[in-house]
C-alpha cells in the first residue's frame, strides 16, 4: 500500500511547485473562524455574541457531539453546558487515545453516526482534535475505507450533515487551525497525514482557562512544538508574505510569554498568548508547511517515547544551520527577536543562542545524550532514524535537500549538541 505523500513524482513536483519562482499560482489561504474571550462559553447572562451563538447559526437541528479524552472532560463539560442552554442537544464522547489510533477513530465515528449530530466539537490537544476531525471523515463520507488514502486535492464533500468546532485545551499543535490531521496506522506502526483543505475547522475557540492546568512540562514541550511550526513556516519555500506576518509574531509570542506561562501555569496572559501564539503558528505552517523539524522529530518520536514537542524543539538549531547554506529567511527571525551580528555566521549563531536560552529557561535538554537517550541504542535504531526521517512527508518541505547521509550527520550533531558546519 502506498500514500499520496510517498509517491516519487510528488517528492519531485511538489518541492517545485512551492519554489518561490512559480508559487502563487492557486494559493488559498485559508483559516477558521477564530472565537477568542472570556464570553466564549459563558455561564450565566453575557453581553455580546458566544462561540455558541457563531454554533447555533450554522446548525438547525442543534445536535452537538462532544470528543475529548479524560483530561479534557471537564472543559468539555462546560461547553456542553453552554451549548445546552443554547437549545442543543448534546452527547460526549470522552474515549479519544492519545496519537488519534485507526481504531479508537472509527470507535468515535460509530458513536458520532448513530446520534447523528449537525455540530461536532473537539476539545482537547493535538490528538483528540486529530482523532475529531478524522471521525468527521467517517460519519461524513462512510463509504472511504481507509482515510490514509485520502489524498489533498481530493473533493470530499464534507459539511453536509455537520459543521466543526474545535477548542483546544493545549497550546502548540495548531491542529484547530489547519486543514490536516495526523492518524495512527497502529498495524503498520505508522503515523499518516491526511490533509485536504476541507478539514479546516469552521470554529477554533481559544480559551485560556482551559490550557491553565496544563503541568510545566506539558507547557514547554507543547510551546516547543508551536515554536517550530512557526519557525519551519518562515523557512520553506512555500512561505509568504501572509504566512510571514503571522509566523514571525508567533516566534516573538513565544519567546515572550512561554517562559511565563512555564514558570506560573495561573498567568492568565501568558496562556492567552500563547493560544493565540499556537493557533497563529498553525495558519502559518497549515499553509506553508512544517520542514525538518518535524521531519527529524516524527522519526526521534516514533523510535524513542519523546513528547512530540520536545522531540521536534531539539532540532530547532541543527536544521536552521543545516537551512543556513541555501536561505537567509532566518534574518528576518533575527529581527523579530532583536538578534544582531555583523555577518550571517554571527546572526546565525546569536539565533541558536537565543533558542538554546529558551530551552534553558524551560529546563529543556539541547541535544539528545541530554535527554536520556543510550548511545546504544542511537546506533541500533539509526538506520530507521534515517529512513524515517527522509521519508517523512515535512522533508518535502525543507529549503534545502537533504540526503540520507546529510539525515544521519544531523542525528550524530544532535546527539552530541555540536553545530551543524555543512
Ligand atoms: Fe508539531
Amino acid at each position: 500500500m502506498s500514500y499520496w505523500f510517498t509517491n516519487p513524482m510528488l517528492k519531485i513536483l511538489l518541492p517545485m511547485g512551492n519554489s518561490t519562482s512559480i508559487k502563487g499560482l492557486t494559493t488559498i489561504f485559508s483559516m477558521p473562524r477564530l472565537i477568542m474571550g472570556a464570553n466564549a462559553f459563558p455561564e450565566g447572562k453575557v453581553l455580546g455574541m458566544t462561540a455558541v451563538d457563531y454554533f447555533a447559526a450554522r446548525c438547525d437541528r442543534k445536535q452537538a457531539f462532544v470528543v475529548t479524552d479524560e483530561f479534557g472532560e471537564r472543559f468539555a463539560s462546560r461547553v456542553v453546558r453552554a451549548v445546552e442552554a443554547a437549545g442543543f442537544s448534546t452527547q460526549t464522547w470522552a474515549k479519544a487515545a492519545p496519537e488519534a489510533p485507526m481504531d479508537n477513530v472509527k470507535e468515535c465515528a460509530d458513536a458520532m453516526s448513530q446520534f447523528s449530530p449537525d455540530l461536532i466539537v473537539a476539545v482537547g490537544g493535538g490528538s483528540v482534535i486529530d482523532g475529531a476531525k478524522a471521525a468527521w471523515i467517517h460519519y461524513e463520507r462512510p463509504d472511504i475505507i481507509d482515510i490514509g488514502m485520502i489524498t489533498p486535492a481530493q473533493p470530499l464533500g464534507l459539511r453536509k450533515k455537520a459543521v466543526f468546532a474545535a477548542v483546544p485545551t493545549t497550546s502548540g499543535t495548531g491542529s484547530e487551525c489547519t486543514s490536516v490531521t495526523v492518524v495512527h496506522d497502529t498495524a503498520a506502526h505508522r503515523k499518516i497525514p491526511v490533509a485536504n483543505p476541507e478539514l479546516m475547522p469552521d470554529f477554533a475557540v481559544l480559551c485560556p482557562e482551559f490550557t491553565m492546568t496544563m503541568p510545566p512540562k506539558l507547557t514547554a514541550g507543547t510551546g516547543l512544538d508551536a515554536l517550530s511550526h512557526a519557525m519551519d513556516a518562515v523557512a520553506t519555500p512555500a512561505a509568504n508574505e501572509l504566512t510571514d506576518a503571522l509566523a514571525l509574531q508567533a516566534i516573538k509570542m513565544v519567546f515572550k510569554y512561554l517562559p511565563r506561562a512555564y514558570r506560573n501555569g495561573k498567568d492568565r496572559e501568558a496562556r492567552h498568548r500563547m493560544l493565540l501564539a499556537s493557533s497563529l503558528a498553525g495558519i502559518a505552517f497549515g499553509q506553508s508547511g512544517a520542514a525538518l523539524t518535524h521531519s527529524f522529530g516524527h522519526s526521534l518520536g516514533s523510535l524513542f517515547d519523546i513528547h512530540h514537542g520536545l522531540a521536534v524543539g531539539i532540532f530547532i538549531p541543527y536544521v536552521f544551520q543545516f537551512y543556513q547554506a541555501v536561505s537567509d529567511k532566518y534574518v528576518a527571525i533575527c529581527q523579530v527577536l532583536g538578534v544582531a551580528g555583523e555577518s550571517r555566521e554571527e546572526s546565525m549563531a546569536g539565533l541558536v543562542e537565543k533558542v538554546r536560552d529558551l530551552f534553558r529557561e524551560l529546563d529543556v535538554p539541547l541535544n539528545l545524550a541530554d535527554m536520556g537517550i543510550p548511545a546504544d541504542q542511537l546506533e541500533e535504531k539509526m538506520e530507521k532514524l534515517v529512513l524515517y526521517a527522509y521519508e517523512d512527508i515535512d522533508t518535502l518541505f525543507s529549503p534545502r535537500p537533504i540526503t540520507p547521509d546529510q539525515c544521519e550527520y544531523i542525528f550524530r550533531y544532535a546527539y552530541e549538541g555540536k553545530d551543524v558546519d555543512f
